[in-house]
């Protein structure tokens, strides 16, 4: 199989495009003929550049921490998967041979792409537990970065928050990954009302293109006075904030109101900023951080997007073979979606 290999940390170039043989799947595992992989800020281009700690990823290694496709083996004992099935898989998953269903597994865990081989190959193997049936009206490259985005999202707002229809949120990077599915999920899956924030009128523009109800653009004029103009003085119930930047969200936490949830689970315009203890204590605010999300999210996002309630925002679909000038585009910061990766197209 063709695959992507990564023998040292280092600039876009150390992506080499190489020849392998094709994994078998162990017991256990299926493997998936990749169709999609997405290209990550983070977990992908600061990880191959070497200046985000490694996360006990082991070199050489073929990256893509998630991938979408279709099941083209399975392994011994598997039987939820049959050839021929969609699906798509991401994340921390086991790193030794376990059982269909993971029960009793108390093995290590990894994040594939980081310490086991990831999906920026033709084909990738992975344990059966962690594939997520994609439901046939999803194509793959928008199934891969629902699967990337979506869910972490979904967490945030419904299982932490506890956004309820009616309330209002306030979405901080409105024009980013978390941002632009946040503004969907809050809009037309639980039917909040919806700020949108960023920091240029373009991101402010796709928010409320997206569906939500108001924007505003944070480096035009002062977030607090924006939102409290906006909610007539009474301030937002939920504040989802995944940047941290040191000059925006203290503005944004003086927005939130009575009962008010701040929800969060990024930092990299951080990681420090200020907040005022006062208004926490007064409006009894509750704040949250957990990345991550439940098993079962990512089945109820696929579904959300099967049923055109979640789009994800994609930028170019481009070869494997052209992962190096994708990682320097995500590096660039002036993509407004997301790079996919398709083997299938070289
Ligand atoms: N599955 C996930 O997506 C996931 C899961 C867990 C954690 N996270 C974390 O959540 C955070 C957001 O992820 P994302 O994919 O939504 O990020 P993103 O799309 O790359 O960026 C979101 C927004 O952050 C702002 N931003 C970017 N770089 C900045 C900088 N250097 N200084 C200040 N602001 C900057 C921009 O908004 P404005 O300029 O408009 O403010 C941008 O639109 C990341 O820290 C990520 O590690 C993501």
């Amino acid at each position: 199989m063709k695959a992507i290999v990564i023998h040292r940390f280092g600039p876009p170039e150390v992506l080499s495009y190489e020849d392998l043989p094709d994994p078998a799947p162990r017991a256990g595992e299926i493997r998936i003929r990749v169709h999609a992989a997405t290209v990550n800020r983070v977990l992908d281009v600061r990880l191959r550049a070497g200046t985000e700690g490694h996360r006990g990823a082991t070199l050489p290694l073929i990256p893509g921490v998630d991938c979408a496709g279709i099941v083209d083996a399975v392994g011994a004992g598997v039987t939820r998967w049959r050839v021929g099935d969609r699906a798509a898989a991401a994340g921390v998953m086991p790193l030794d041979v376990c059982a269909e269903d993971e029960a009793g597994y108390t093995g290590p865990q990894g994040m594939m792409g980081v310490r086991r081989p990831g999906g920026f190959a033709e084909l990738v193997c992975v344990p059966a537990s962690a594939g997520v049936a994609v439901p046939a009206a999803l194509d793959f490259h928008h199934a891969a970065v629902i699967m990337r985005h979506a869910p972490t999202a979904w967490n945030l707002l419904c299982n932490l928050a506890k956004l309820k229809a009616g309330e209002t949120v306030l979405i901080m990077g409105a024009g980013g990954n978390l941002g632009t599915v946040g503004i969907q999920i809050a809009k037309h899956v639980i039917g909040a009302t919806v700020i949108a924030a960023a920091g240029s009128y373009e991101r402010v523009q796709l928010g409320l293109e997206l569906g939500a109800d108001h924007g505003v653009d944070y480096h035009a004029r002062d977030l607090h006075d924006a939102v409290m103009e906006i909610t007539a003085g009474r301030g937002v119930d939920v504040l989802y904030d995944n940047i941290a930047n040191p000059r925006v969200l203290p503005r944004a936490f003086k927005t939130l109101g009575l009962d008010g949830r701040m929800v969060t689970a990024g930092a990299h315009a951080g990681p420090e900023a200020a907040i005022d203890f006062h208004h926490l204590y007064d409006r009894r605010i509750t704040i949250i951080g957990r990345p991550g999300h439940r098993a079962e999210d990512r089945a109820t996002c696929f579904a959300a997007a099967a049923e055109g309630k979640i789009r994800a925002q994609i930028e170019r679909v481009l070869p494997l073979s052209r992962a190096a000038e994708a990682h320097r585009l995500v590096e660039s910061g002036e993509v407004q979606g997301k790079i996919v990766l398709d083997p299938t197209m070289g």
